[in-house]
């Protein structure tokens, strides 16, 4: 009997509501745009959408930039805001829309080397003291090991040293309650489809005082002209829609992963024993990286077959392990073996079970080659 195909990847996408794709395919018949007249009747259920966002976010309207996603808002940030080698600092760990865009850019960037996960703010208090530095640009949640960053304790450094602050809050987003209130950021990054929302749309928050320091990456008309092209209001609903949803359900869905995660983590650990490990700390539970002594991430993963789970995130797919644990040199040794389980609000207790089940059977069985790869 064929099994239904069980997601643990939610980490790098997640699959939309239901209810908000029937409301994205319902509103396609108001496909009438902003600059064909007076306000259309999308323009106006937009207006309501967006409204309920900035009351999230508590910002601005004019503060939120629609963009394709996260990878976009990242490079709005980079290419927007940096100018004539002005420094920014960062992190080896932050994802490649970041990292990748700094380096073809060839901007003046000093990087945070993350050893261990806990080092950040000591190196970022010591950089700062010797170097005028324009932007930080520093990830709230990691992708690949879910370790939240003391971004408070940044921002405060930041405002004290008159650093512009860019949180990618994509990992975030819907883990952690983040408004301009409690996350004193001066630009935000946020993807829709890792919170349950459609792919292609995204934003940029960005501090309205510094609008006018952006230079755009697409030019043309609107969006202050800071992001031109036809708004994709539907779209643009369904990532309201999402951030809404996740906003109110927070709680609910983070009571119900921890739950899930530590229902795996423990089973494991009984199974597995002193081969078992983990990448603990300040952590959201949505996201754990693991490794099981002897067991190749790469052939693991092939062996799961129904089950999708990570060894490295997406926008890594053409190098063979993860380059973050990597850098995480404490952990470099698990390199080959670590892997990533990102737990979603539609997993279940007998997913996680049968995720064990697996993962047994595949220690047990494999003598050769998993056994026999060199770690
Ligand atoms: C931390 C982080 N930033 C940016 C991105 C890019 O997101 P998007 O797919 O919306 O471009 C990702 C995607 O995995 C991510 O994890």
């Amino acid at each position: 009997m064929s099994r239904k195909h069980i997601f643990l990847n939610n980490a790098a996408t997640t699959k939309i509501r239901k209810t908000i794709a029937k409301k994205i395919y319902k509103l396609e018949k108001y496909y009438l745009n902003t600059r064909t007249g007076k306000a259309s009747k999308i323009d106006k259920i937009t207006h309501l959408y967006i409204h309920k966002v900035t009351q999230i976010l508590k910002c601005h309207r004019k503060e939120i930039i629609w963009t394709s996603g996260a990878t976009e808002a990242n490079n709005m940030v980079i290419k927007g805001l940096l100018k004539n080698h002005e420094k920014v600092v960062t992190t080896d760990t932050e994802h490649d829309s970041i990292l990748k865009t700094l380096k073809i850019h060839k901007v003046n960037t000093l990087l945070l080397k993350t050893h261990t996960p806990y080092t950040l703010i000591t190196q970022f208090k010591k950089i700062i003291q010797n170097h005028k530095i324009k932007l930080a640009s520093i990830c709230y949640v990691n992708n690949e090991t879910g370790i939240i960053n003391n971004i408070k304790k940044i921002a405060h450094i930041c405002h004290k040293e008159n650093i512009i602050l860019h949180i990618d809050a994509t990992q975030a987003f819907g883990k952690l309650t983040i408004n301009i209130a409690n996350t004193p950021a001066d630009l935000i990054t946020i993807s829709s489809h890792k919170i349950y929302g459609p792919k292609g749309i995204g934003l940029l928050y960005i501090k309205s005082s510094l609008i006018p320091q952006i230079t755009p990456l697409i030019t043309g008309g609107q969006q202050q002209s800071i992001r031109a092209g036809t708004l994709p209001q539907q779209t643009i609903i369904g990532a309201c829609a999402a951030i809404t949803a996740i906003h109110k359900n927070l709680k609910r869905t983070t009571s119900k992963i921890t739950k899930l995660n530590t229902f795996l983590l423990n089973k494991l650990k009984q199974t597995f024993k002193t081969n078992f490990g983990y990448i603990s700390g300040n952590k959201v539970p949505h996201i754990t990286c693991m490794w099981i002594k002897n067991l190749n991430s790469t052939l693991l993963i092939k062996k799961l077959k129904t089950i999708t789970i990570a060894n490295k995130a997406a926008c890594n797919y053409t190098s063979t392990y993860s380059h973050k644990i990597k850098t995480i040199t404490k952990f470099n040794k698990y390199r080959k073996l670590s892997f990533r389980v990102s737990i979603g609000k539609n997993n279940s207790y007998c997913e996680i079970a049968y995720l064990i089940k697996k993962l047994k059977e595949i220690y047990t069985t494999s003598i050769n080659p998993l056994f026999q790869e060199k770690q």
